[in-house]
């Protein structure tokens, strides 16, 4: 028993600091960010946000998202509301989710440990625009393209409901191992 480590809601408590603007809110950021992985309790893959609205661009990190149903052809992701993200996705109701592989850990946390609203982020990742102008990125294991159907706010963050409109598999590649278990910790 003594091993075993309490799981306590962070959220409710600093949901309070959280409405204040984004620059006041830098060490609670980074708690919360690291939060995603040592707080986890589901192993789950480790993925990025591409997020894009007219020249704004943005890739974030993301561990809380899954598949929702087959049919309709649908995904959950939870974004914080502090992130830059969040305002891109509002904003365009589109997203793409790129699911990253166990050779892709310093991907994650370049785009896990800093903002859009100050770092480039993009600059470095190979992406490119799909026939219906979605975004992708080169080399993943599997993208999908997709449209806000439904979001629902969850203290600190928002869930997001879409519908995955395309996707790309890349079947040379695969996630053996996950990041959150492995290279992340
Ligand atoms: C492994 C990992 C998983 C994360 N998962 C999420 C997540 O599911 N939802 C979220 O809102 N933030 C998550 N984050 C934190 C964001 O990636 C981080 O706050 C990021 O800097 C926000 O970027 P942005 O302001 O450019 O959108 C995660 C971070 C890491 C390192």
């Amino acid at each position: 028993m003594a091993d075993k480590k309490a799981v306590r809601n962070v959220v409710d408590d600093e949901i309070y600091q959280l409405s204040r603007p984004p620059e006041a809110n830098g060490m609670i950021e980074r708690r919360l960010r690291r939060s995603y992985v040592d707080d986890s309790v589901v192993v789950s893959p480790v993925g990025i946000i591409l997020s894009e609205w007219q020249d704004e661009r943005n890739a974030m990190t993301v561990s809380s998202f899954s598949e929702v149903a087959h049919f309709p052809t649908t995904l959950w992701v939870s974004i914080a509301r502090t992130s830059y993200t969040h305002h891109l996705v509002q904003t365009s109701r589109r997203f793409t989710i790129v699911v990253l592989d166990d050779t892709q850990g310093p991907i994650a946390e370049a785009c896990g440990t800093a903002s859009g609203r100050t770092v480039n982020k993009c600059r470095d990742l190979n992406l490119y625009h799909g026939p219906e102008g979605e975004l992708f990125m080169k080399d993943s294991f599997a993208s999908a393209a997709c449209r806000v159907r439904n979001s629902r706010p969850l203290g600190a963050h928002t869930l997001f409901i879409a519908d995955i409109l395309s996707g790309e598999l890349e079947t040379r590649r695969n996630i053996r191992r996950h990041l959150l278990t492995t290279d992340l910790v």
